[in-house]
């Protein structure tokens, strides 16, 4: 195969999220969740990679690789602790941690908020209380104008399909664990609503900021009879979001795996009825999405092979979602702000990589204006409800230790970034 060039000023670099590497995040919900009985957590952040301290090294060691870019969370729990009271020395901690990136000439990109909420925003009820959207400008605001300076690339909020299915309705498997449509509905426009004001925080603070969302965006498939259930989730999960993107100066796009959907003709006919009746699925739906979501092991095409996830490795998947994206959102830049893969052979990490990579450039070929490739993860981190078994990290961390080993897909991707092209197959 041809070696396959990407276009000038690529961005390449590889993502963290504060709660999932800083440790020591006890004043978020997330900390509380993982200790909460009940939830499906397997594991506690506890110290995480240490990252709070230890970001000097990691930044330095992930610019050495030869990526030019890292994109990192700013913890909303951390810079308010408590509702109104700002903490200036976590801003400072951030506005090191962002000069380092800089110093070390890589291009921050930085989270607003990345899943976990202060704990007094989720006591009052997280996306359902009505001033968390106001609340979460204001954070922002103040975030922007200690960082403004050093960083154009600002991300709102991180995934809201994911927080509000994960939270509101579906998969039990993110705080605050409710299972109702109205709910769902609910979080669905704070979230927006969030993302609306912290939008107009960001452009009020920084005149330079380039803001967007990023969305986690599946390749569906179905057969005929899958087909409502996919366009109904298609719609609530990711179209609602991607609509309230059309004035955003980016789109994130976070892409994993594909979907596929299956129905027998029972309950197929079944959900195509409740889907035309309110009252019928808002009792209907929530289970089927729970069972959908709660099933390890979706069925996957033959021939398929799983990742740790339990998803079908399919790095293509991201050519699907970034087409979509520049289908609907036509000339809007599209970031890739997360693709990965949870493997224990890091050899499978290079092949995904590469394919995936081989098809983003036929999308940007095509005219899809791709501005960068950022992988998720730079460091092996606490995957959320499933803990720190899942080995996403380019570079390795030994949990008793904290050591880490630079594994091969991380010079693999580092020779890329540095070349800006992937070479021949
Ligand atoms: C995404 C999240 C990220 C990480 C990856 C595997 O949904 O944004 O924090 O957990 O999945």
């Amino acid at each position: 195969m041809a070696e396959l060039v990407f276009p000038d000023g690529f961005l390449w670099g590889a993502a963290t999220a504060a709660h999932q590497v800083e440790g020591d995040n006890d004043g978020s919900d997330w900390w509380d969740w993982e200790r909460r009985p009940g939830t499906p957590c397997v594991d506690r952040s506890d110290l995480a990679c240490d990252h709070y301290r230890r970001y000097p090294e990691d930044v330095a060691l992930l610019a050495s690789l030869g990526l030019n870019a890292y994109r990192y969370s700013v913890e909303w729990a951390r810079v308010e602790p408590e509702a109104g009271r700002f903490d200036e020395g976590q801003l400072d901690h951030y506005r090191a941690v962002t000069d380092a990136v800089v110093a070390a000439g890589m291009t921050p990109v930085v989270t607003l908020n990345h899943f976990s909420l202060p704990r007094w925003a989720a006591a009052r009820g997280g996306w359902l209380w009505s001033e968390t959207p106001a609340r979460l400008a204001r954070y922002a605001e103040r975030v922007v104008r200690a960082l403004g300076d050093r960083v154009t690339w600002w991300c709102t909020i991180n995934e809201p399909g994911s927080v509000a299915f994960g939270g509101y309705v579906g998969a039990l498997n993110f705080p605050p664990g409710r299972t109702d449509l109205r709910s769902w509905e609910r979080a669905t426009a704070g979230l927006i609503e969030g993302h609306r004001l912290a939008l107009l925080a960001v452009r009020s603070a920084s005149p330079t900021a380039r803001a967007g969302m990023t969305h986690q965006l599946l390749e569906w498939a179905s057969d005929a009879r899958g087909r409502p259930f996919v366009e109904w989730m298609r719609r609530r999960n990711e179209d609602v979001f991607l609509e309230a993107a059309a004035d955003d100066d980016f789109v994130g796009v976070q892409t994993y795996t594909r979907v596929t959907v299956r129905f027998n003709p029972v309950a197929a006919t079944a959900l195509r009825l409740a889907l035309r009746v309110p009252p019928l699925a808002a009792r209907v739906l929530p289970p089927v999405v729970r069972r959908a979501a709660a099933s390890p092991t979706p069925p996957l095409p033959p021939g398929a092979r799983r990742t740790q996830m339990g998803y079908e490795l399919r790095p293509e998947a991201l050519a699907a979602t970034v087409r979509r994206v520049a289908r609907l959102l036509p000339g809007k830049d599209i970031l890739v702000t997360e693709h990965g893969i949870a493997t224990a052979d890091d050899a499978d990490r290079i092949a995904f990589i590469d394919a995936g990579l081989r098809a983003l450039h036929a999308e940007i070929a095509a005219g899809a204006p791709v501005r960068g490739y950022i992988h998720w993860s730079a460091l092996d981190n606490f995957e959320w409800a499933y803990g720190y078994r899942m080995q996403f990290g380019l570079v390795a961390v030994d949990r008793a230790t904290q050591a880490r080993t630079v594994r091969p897909s991380a010079r693999h991707l580092g020779a890329i970034a540095r070349a800006n092209r992937l070479p021949d197959a």
